[in-house]
């Protein structure tokens, strides 16, 4: 099956296998920021935003990302209010193993990108759907809250 996207702004033209999941064609595709973690649309590190919206990409049959604009964490690598957000992260030391760190990202670069006010809890309900098993969360809730407080 071939299907034309948007992937990271570029029109592109993929392969999926039949019933091939979004998540293996990303990374088939190069997009290895996009991680297999537990595979049952639980853990949030294979996040990838589809139409502007994170998804789980393990749960979601690559079908539906025909004639959509699919982004991953590549496709933001110049973009200004990221950069913010990944020096907000060392800033606050929130990175460990770094897993989890592709989708934390994208749902808070999500979130900044809606406006208005930001609560602390604002920013875990935000990442309610990423699980992290090194950082207890404080130090990612903080540089998520330091990229607000620094946005013009
Ligand atoms: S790998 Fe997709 S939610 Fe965990
Ligand atoms: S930094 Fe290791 S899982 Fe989050």
């Amino acid at each position: 099956m071939k299907l034309t996207l948007s992937l990271n702004g570029h029109s592109t033209e993929l392969v999926a296998a039949p019933g091939a999941r979004l998540l293996d064609v990303l990374r088939d595709a190069g997009c290895t920021s996009v991680k297999r973690g537990c595979e049952t649309g639980d853990c949030g590190a294979c996040c990838v935003l589809l139409d502007g919206e994170p998804v789980n990409s393990c749960v979601v049959p690559a079908a539906f990302a025909a004639d959509a604009i699919v982004t991953t964490l590549e496709g933001l690598n110049d973009d200004p209010l990221m950069r913010r957000l990944q020096d907000c992260f060392l800033e606050a030391g929130a990175v460990q193993c770094g897993y989890c760190t592709p989708g934390l990202l994208l749902v808070a670069w999500q979130r900044l990108r809606e406006g208005g006010e930001l609560t602390e809890y604002d920013v875990r309900h935000a990442m309610s759907g990423n699980l992290c098993r090194c950082t207890g969360y404080a130090k990612p809730v903080r540089a998520v809250l330091d990229a607000w407080e620094a946005m013009p």
